[in-house]
């Protein structure tokens, strides 16, 4: 029974007591979060990771690129844990680093060598990853000068590219990209869209010259279900809502929002609410419902009427973390995520960029 399971859960993590910490992503189900150490978004457990050197284990309770994140910033004695394997991300799997590698030889075809500053000193471009997105891509971005973002630092972080080269090539996620350069003041028409089926990613060399930001074409399967027909059916029902969305929304959602920002900025705008109000919000159904069993003095309701969890954060099932955690009780560490030290090394600095970036 599911008594049980967290009753096997509690043992297990008495016994294992400082030599294990469990972190938790907003999106995981309550029945997984009640067991996590530290819950955040992916930039907070990105954090989380590198603030408990005492631990022998990190249980990552989130999806692959987060465990192999953990694992790179953890110590190197640390061993990191994802309770399913199977726990992936549909939009990280949108670019591969052949694609990714394939694209940037195009670019230098028509740019010029890549790794030459121009005569103010900026790159021709700086890659830029989400950190929706594999080690052998960040590790690729850290070859090549660029740097990882997250969706609570997006802006911080292209500012840190703009600083440093003419262009940008920002991956996985064309909405995160298109959403925060939209709101630096790009203009869309230097927004190319790198689609990797297509020769030059579907754009002409000229576009690609006069470009600011090259958005690959990716997208989260959950967030881009999300559009302005909810956001007015909403504003209609309840008059006065406030309306906030993830930037993981198409542009159209996000422009026709209140607020829009990553998980923990959704978390903390009803946080900060002192009157009772009314929110839709635009994210994962899970962060939603918690959120408004967390905070019954207001009227809290996910866009989307039909339930949409995201599938791959939803395998985390707690009798997957009862089993991890009593392997590692045995003195068996199962599920561990390992990143290789070639690509590890490149991947590193491009996430160290990102922490030194954000204050
Ligand atoms: P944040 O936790 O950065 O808001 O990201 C949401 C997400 O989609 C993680 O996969
Ligand atoms: Fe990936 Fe979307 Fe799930 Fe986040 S919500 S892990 S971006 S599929």
């Amino acid at each position: 029974s599911d008594d049980e399971l967290h009753a096997r859960i509690r043992v297990a993590r008495e016994e294992l007591g400082e030599r294990v910490v469990i972190l938790g992503h907003f999106y995981q189900r309550d029945e997984v979060v009640q067991h996590a150490d530290y819950v955040g978004d992916s930039f907070q457990l990105a954090r989380a990771a590198t603030e408990h050197p005492n631990a022998e284990a990190i249980v990552f309770c989130g999806v692959h690129f987060m465990a192999e994140t953990a694992d790179l910033l953890s110590g190197p004695d640390q061993e990191v844990v994802l309770p399913h394997l199977g726990a992936g991300c549909s939009m990280a799997d949108m670019a591969s680093i052949d694609e990714v590698e394939d694209c940037w030889e195009q670019l230098e075809d028509i740019l010029g060598p890549l790794d030459e500053p121009d005569a103010d000193g900026l790159a021709p471009v700086i890659p830029v990853t989400y950190m929706n997105s594999s080690a052998a891509i960040k590790g690729f971005v850290g070859r090549n000068g660029g740097i990882v973002c997250t969706s609570s630092n997006a802006r911080t972080v292209l500012e840190w590219a703009f600083a440093r080269g003419r262009r940008v090539l920002f991956f996985p996620d064309q909405h995160l990209g298109r959403n925060t350069a939209k709101a630096m003041g790009v203009p869309l028409t230097s927004m190319p869209m790198w689609n990797p089926r297509q020769p030059l990613g579907g754009s002409s060399a000229s576009e690609l010259v006069g470009s600011r930001v090259i958005l690959w074409h990716g997208f989260c399967s959950v967030h881009r279900r999300f559009t302005t027909a909810q956001i007015d059916k909403a504003r209609a029902e309840h008059p006065g809502v406030r309306v906030i969305v993830h930037p993981e929304c198409p542009m159209p959602v996000v422009d026709a929002a209140d607020e829009w920002g990553s998980t923990d900025v959704i978390r903390r705008a009803i946080e900060g609410a002192t009157e009772p109000q009314t929110f839709a919000i635009g994210t994962e159904i899970n962060l939603v419902q918690r959120l408004a069993a967390q905070h019954p003095q207001h009227t809290i309701f996910c866009l989307d009427p039909v339930v949409c969890p995201c599938s791959t954060m939803y395998r985390i099932h707690p009798a997957y973390l009862a089993w991890v955690l009593e392997r590692l009780v045995a003195g068996e560490t199962v599920n561990q995520i390992t990143v290789s030290d070639d690509v590890a090394a490149p991947a590193r600095l491009a996430l160290d960029r990102m922490l030194a970036a954000t204050p």
